[in-house]
């Protein structure tokens, strides 16, 4: 039997969300570059659907030339590839909205990253042939359910754009980290969108289909949508790729510290190009000081950065931590507002006493 003590020493995540279950990992345990299943994040519209893993098939159908249902073994077979990604919810900081934004409250630890090994997408729409008229390939999951705004039940299906659909790292994985993909986070084929925030990269795939008009489902056309105006939707539109942002790590928030030297690392990424720098300040962005950035694999991985604070003078300080990527944009200092607080990049911060 087990010793409920012995849970006790182990990290675990954070609950936001028993039914569907949605939970987080506390930012203590992103310290590694790459992150074992056991604490990745699980995002959950619905129940975990079932499954037959004996007889899956994969469909791919619609506006293709020849439609074609693929079994698991024939995909093992084609041309794979591994790429590190950061896969990130886009309700990541949600709680650090001010007013609050109904949703679940994460912190800040619906974000993971590891490798992801698949066939591209294109590979097996290569085989299936594209008629001239598809403009969305549509990916269904296996999970469905009610929504407390529709009286329908809906799958969690989302569909991409030709052009991203085909972009070679647009992968339909089989593997997390060198092994099958965990149930939880999508087992036995998962789609991987690269630079996108999370809701794009379907779980549980049930079926492909090509299209000829712009997919209306409810995860892309109601949730999944930023809503910048707080009286009406007007100016609405769809959440895509993910916004510059960072993490500190260390010290944690409300850490008292003595006088002296101290590591303070953390985390950015970015789902446009590459992150250029990361700065520091700890006098409330009068002067920023510019971290120590290591090396990187891949386009699609977070950084992580450190910078040793020498720090004399007792007192309270907020170590805040602003990210820039190669294409120009700069972590803000009040985050963006929107109906459903998504995308938050707002300049992170930590507060310390220094004894
Ligand atoms: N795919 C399916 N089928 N069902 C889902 O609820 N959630 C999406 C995405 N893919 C979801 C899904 C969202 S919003 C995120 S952030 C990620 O999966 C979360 O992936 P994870 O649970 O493996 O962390």
């Amino acid at each position: 039997m087990s010793n409920p003590q012995d849970r006790l020493n182990e990290p675990t995540l954070s609950t936001r969300g028993l039914q569907p279950e949605n939970k987080e990992t506390p930012i203590s345990f992103l310290n590694t570059d790459i992150i074992p299943s056991h604490l990745f994040f699980n995002r959950n519209h619905f129940s975990y659907p079932t499954l037959t893993y004996s007889n899956y098939w994969l469909p791919i159908n619609g506006l293709v030339r020849t439609p074609k249902v693929f079994s698991l073994q024939e995909i093992a077979k084609l041309p794979s590839k591994t790429i590190k990604v950061v896969l990130e919810c886009a309700g990541n900081k949600r709680s650090l909205f001010e007013p609050k934004i109904f949703g679940e409250q994460w912190e800040k630890g619906a974000i993971s990253q590891g490798y992801w090994t698949g066939v591209s997408l294109t590979t097996l729409l290569e085989a299936t042939g594209i008629n001239s008229n598809a403009k969305e390939v549509l990916i269904e999951g296996y999970d469905k359910g009610k929504r407390t705004d529709k009286n329908n039940e809906y799958s969690y299906s989302r569909s991409l754009p030709l052009d991203k659909a085909l972009d070679p790292d647009t992968i339909i994985a089989y593997e997390y980290n060198s092994q099958p993909i965990p149930f939880k986070h999508g087992y036995p084929l998962r789609l991987i969108v690269p630079n996108w925030y999370g809701m794009a990269s379907v779980k549980w795939i049930k079926q492909i289909s090509l299209i000829s008009s712009e997919f209306k489902g409810p995860y892309q056309s109601v949730d999944y949508v930023y809503y910048p105006n707080k009286e009406n939707d007007s100016d609405a539109y769809p959440v895509t790729i993910m916004n510059v942002n960072s993490t500190i790590q260390q010290p944690v928030n409300m850490d008292i510290m003595n006088t002296g030297t101290h590591l303070v690392n953390g985390i950015a990424w970015t789902g446009a190009g590459e992150i250029a720098k990361v700065e520091l300040s700890m006098d409330q962005g009068v002067t920023w000081l510019e971290a120590e950035l290591e090396p990187s694999y891949g386009n699609y991985g977070w950084i992580s950065w450190t910078y040793e604070w020498s720090v004399f003078q007792p007192g309270e300080y907020t170590i805040m931590s602003k990210a820039t990527d190669t294409s120009g944009r700069t972590q803000p200092f009040e985050p963006f507002w929107n109906g459903k607080g998504y995308g938050y990049h707002a300049i992170d911060k930590v507060q310390v006493k220094i004894e």
